[in-house]
């Protein structure tokens, strides 16, 4: 991945920052849904999607779960949970997404979509809700 990782942005503000990429993932993840079936046009969102959010989840890893593991090491229990749901996403855009206008069933490849879309929805609550809480909270204590 090009992308540098700005190490000296604020974690409040890189929160906001993927929050608001949550956000504008979402309304890509809503479109997807009004498709009937796995298309060019749902392929094309996809892979739209796939930089962006690998690029996401690396920042969310190098900074958020960096932060996390220096200063509330004891509390980050769930938060790795989380972030290695990172594993799953890549493996979807990495081996699944090709597959599913090839090899795959029709039936299966809007299946398979469904159940990501889900399960995107619910990482995102759960960064939301736990591990960037978390993090805000970590990078306010003072280094020990
Ligand atoms: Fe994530
Ligand atoms: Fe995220």
């Amino acid at each position: 991945m090009s992308h540098k990782i700005n190490f000296d942005e604020p974690i409040p503000d890189l929160v906001e920052r993927l929050k608001k990429e949550h956000r504008q993932f979402e309304l890509k993840l809503a479109e997807l849904e009004t498709i009937a079936t796995v298309n060019n046009q749902s392929m094309g969102i996809l892979e739209e999607l796939s930089e962006p959010i690998l690029r996401h989840a690396v920042e969310e890893e190098a900074i958020i779960m960096r932060v996390i593991m220096h200063k509330a090491r004891e509390q980050a229990e769930e938060s790795i949970k989380i972030a290695q749901e990172h594993n799953w996403i890549m493996e979807f855009f990495k081996h699944k997404l090709p597959q599913m206008t090839t090899t795959m069933p029709q039936q299966q490849a809007k299946q398979e979509l469904t159940q990501f879309i889900q399960n995107l929805r619910t990482h995102f609550s759960e960064e939301e809700e736990i591990m960037f809480p978390l993090a805000i909270k970590a990078s306010s204590l003072q280094r020990q």
